[in-house]
């Protein structure tokens, strides 16, 4: 008996959605739409790439036909991504949450129509009302980056997920043990990683050696292989491999910078670099905490090797 009831209990807390997808083979889902994915999941993968694009148009200006239908597949992701976030299962209320995933849903389908008319000047224009939209939903419904829940707890597809976030979190007492990327970090290791995180190389050798120093909205960045290599004898003279090994493993860059804590993003303008082509440039990073140590890169996907997409992974540890 106490078991029929918890069963009874248990069914009664999954949403529709998901007791569909759980019934046998042959039965018709129910549901007209099902999420596929967490919100974390859908956030970094699939609106977080697509807005970046929008949000670095002036540095990654599409150059090429195909570019630009890129981008117009990214501006239509993002619009089309805040439908996703209404679906029933996602949207947390049907007020704020919907109003707020509607302004990520204007500035989406502005992006999208500014992208087909290839208008770069209205694409910029457009970045402070994107931007508007992420953060405004997250300054209601993700106040509070270090209690989210497990990813275990949002993924199991027997967890209801209508008590997620109530639509005013009340407010929180300062963080004050938040991490912070202010402050001097040293290079533990550097890696390209494949989409199914395996590591494809390392940048620069099994013995990287590099800091990060974040100071005052200033931003340092070095990065050099300590592996030394043995040069060939046959070909090039000693004297220009090595030019060309210290081309290729060293980088260095600094430049004033600012934190976006919204996607947790540095963003970086080139004042000085070991290549002249990043100077006026601006670099962004992305960055989270693990443990203590820091990972930063590029955006996912963005380091090309031949036909991959790898994502470069540096993580630091704090120095001071
Ligand atoms: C309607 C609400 C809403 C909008 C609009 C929205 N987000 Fe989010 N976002 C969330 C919520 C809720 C979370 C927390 C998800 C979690 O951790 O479960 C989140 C988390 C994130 C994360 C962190 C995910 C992680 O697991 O670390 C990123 C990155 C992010 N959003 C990017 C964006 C960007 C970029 C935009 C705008 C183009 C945007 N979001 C718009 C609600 C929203």
């Amino acid at each position: 008996m106490r078991i029929t009831i918890a069963v009874l209990l248990l069914a009664a807390a999954v949403p529709l959605s998901q007791t569909a997808s759980a019934g046998q083979a042959g039965t018709r889902q129910t549901g007209p739409s099902q999420s596929v994915s967490t919100m974390s999941e859908l956030m970094v993968k699939v609106i977080y790439p697509a807005s970046d694009a929008i949000f670095y148009i002036t540095t990654r200006e599409p150059r090429t036909e195909a570019e630009w239908v890129e981008l117009q597949g990214k501006a239509l992701m993002v619009a089309e991504s805040a439908n996703l976030l209404m679906m029933p299962g996602r949207a947390r209320d049907q007020d704020r949450w919907m109003a707020d995933a509607t302004l990520m849903l204007d500035a989406g389908r502005a992006a999208f129509r500014a992208a087909k008319a290839k208008d770069m000047g209205a694409l910029d224009a457009l970045n402070d009302q994107l931007y508007t939209s992420c953060t405004s939903c997250h300054q209601h419904y993700r106040p509070n980056y270090g209690r989210r829940p497990s990813p275990a707890a949002t993924d199991a597809p027997s967890t209801p997920r209508t008590a997620e976030a109530p639509p005013d979190p009340p407010a929180k007492p300062a963080q004050t043990a938040k991490p912070t990327l202010e402050g001097r970090w040293k290079l533990r290791t550097a890696q390209d990683l494949r989409a199914d995180g395996s590591v494809a190389r390392l940048p620069w050798g099994e013995h990287p050696v590099g800091s990060i120093i974040v100071q005052h909205s200033a931003c340092y960045v070095q990065i050099m292989s300590s592996d030394t290599p043995s040069f060939a004898s046959d070909t090039a003279t000693p004297g220009e491999q090595m030019k060309a090994m210290q081309l290729s493993s060293y980088i260095a860059y600094s430049g004033p910078c600012t934190i976006n804590d919204a996607d947790s993003s540095v963003t970086l303008k080139v004042d000085a670099a070991w290549q002249p082509n990043y100077l006026g440039t601006e670099q962004t990073r992305f960055f989270r905490f693990d443990n203590g140590a820091l990972i930063f890169g590029p955006a996912p996907g963005s380091i090309r090797a031949g036909n991959e997409a790898l994502t470069r992974r540096l993580t630091l540890d704090r120095v001071q």
